[in-house]
């Protein structure tokens, strides 16, 4: 057990800090599930594809291209299926919705996970700050291009992040989405995160019953994420890691257990951390601006 998981103990769950995705998934039979991850082939994607394929599930697993997808799944026992799926391109997006759609069947949950952080530079793309574009836009193209695709009981699982406390003022600029009134690293990724955490939030209103979808913090975990990071941080992360940072196997347990554990299977419009119910921030709990956000990205994505 790690330090900060030997000081926060178990939640509610019977899950906590240090539990990993095995753990939250022990002695679940995953056989006859669809589960499509986003960003299947790095860090926490690549631990949690593994394990669902691990209990059985057939992972529909989505990458930047369809040759890192069938890498990251060949180790696997199973059918699963690559999809190319290129978030910050709308034609990629769109293009693996075909795909999903004719080749997966029902999807039984969708976990957004795939994202980039902390761009040291300002980058847009079709108009998009790249953080929003790809953390938030990508995804909202891809869930609700699947919707008609999930099962009755499909859960829809967005990884946000505690850095979603970390955003602009206002929560979400939605005046200002290519950032160009002013740009942080920092602000526009805890912006991005935001998004996906108010995406999940509106998403449970709409969804029939049955379905849900939540947001989660995974912990702070030392992955290929920090690559935009300054290289003396990035060294400091390596070394401290073992203390203070979470494994990628236990940063890999809360979307898992959102994704497959009977005991939240009607939970929704929540956001967990460390495999428990969380509170989010003041902005993470505003239904209006959820709304407001959802309404722009409909009209974002409709001229894209
Ligand atoms: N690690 C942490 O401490 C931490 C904390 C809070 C939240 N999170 C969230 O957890 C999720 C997973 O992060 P991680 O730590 O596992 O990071 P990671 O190892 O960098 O994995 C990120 C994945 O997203 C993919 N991706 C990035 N840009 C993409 C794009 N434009 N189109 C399609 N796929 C794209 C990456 O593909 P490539 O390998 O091809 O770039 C990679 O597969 C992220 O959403 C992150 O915001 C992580």
């Amino acid at each position: 057990m790690s330090l900060v998981g030997a000081l926060r103990g178990k939640g509610p769950s019977g899950f906590g800090y240090d539990s990993t995705a095995e753990d939250v998934t022990a002695g679940l039979d995953l056989t006859g599930r669809t589960i499509l991850v986003t960003g299947c082939n790095s860090g926490l994607g690549l631990e949690t594809a593994r394990v669902l394929a691990l209990r059985g599930a057939r992972v529909v697993g989505a990458a930047r291209t369809e040759e890192k997808a069938r890498e990251a799944l060949a180790p696997f026992a199973g059918e699963h299926l690559p999809v190319a799926c290129e978030l910050s391109e709308p034609a990629s997006v769109r293009a693996a919705v075909q795909v999903v759609a004719e080749k997966a069947g029902p999807l039984d949950a969708i976990i957004a996970n795939a994202g980039i952080m902390a761009l040291p530079e300002r980058n847009v793309s079709h108009g998009l700050e790249l953080q929003f574009l790809t953390n938030h836009v990508g995804h909202f193209l891809l869930v609700t291009g699947l919707l008609d695709r999930l099962a009755p009981t499909a859960r829809v699982v967005m990884l946000s992040s505690t850095a979603h406390t970390n955003t602009y003022a206002e929560g979400i600029r939605l005046d200002d989405l290519d950032a160009s009134r002013g740009y942080t690293p920092w602000g526009a990724y805890g912006q991005s995160k935001l998004a996906n955490l108010l995406f999940a939030k509106h998403l449970a209103t709409r969804l029939p019953a049955g379905q849900t979808a939540n947001s989660l913090h995974p912990g702070v975990i030392w992955t290929n994420l920090g690559r935009h990071m300054n290289p003396v941080v990035g060294f400091a992360a390596t070394l401290i890691s073992p203390l203070f940072l979470k494994t990628i196997p236990a940063g890999a347990s809360t979307q898992t257990y959102v994704a497959t554990h009977p005991d939240v299977a009607a939970t929704t419009g929540e956001y967990f951390a460390d495999c428990n119910i969380a509170k989010p921030s003041a902005h993470g709990r505003d239904a209006a601006l959820a709304e407001a956000l959802w309404t722009k990205t409909e009209e974002l994505v409709a001229a894209l």
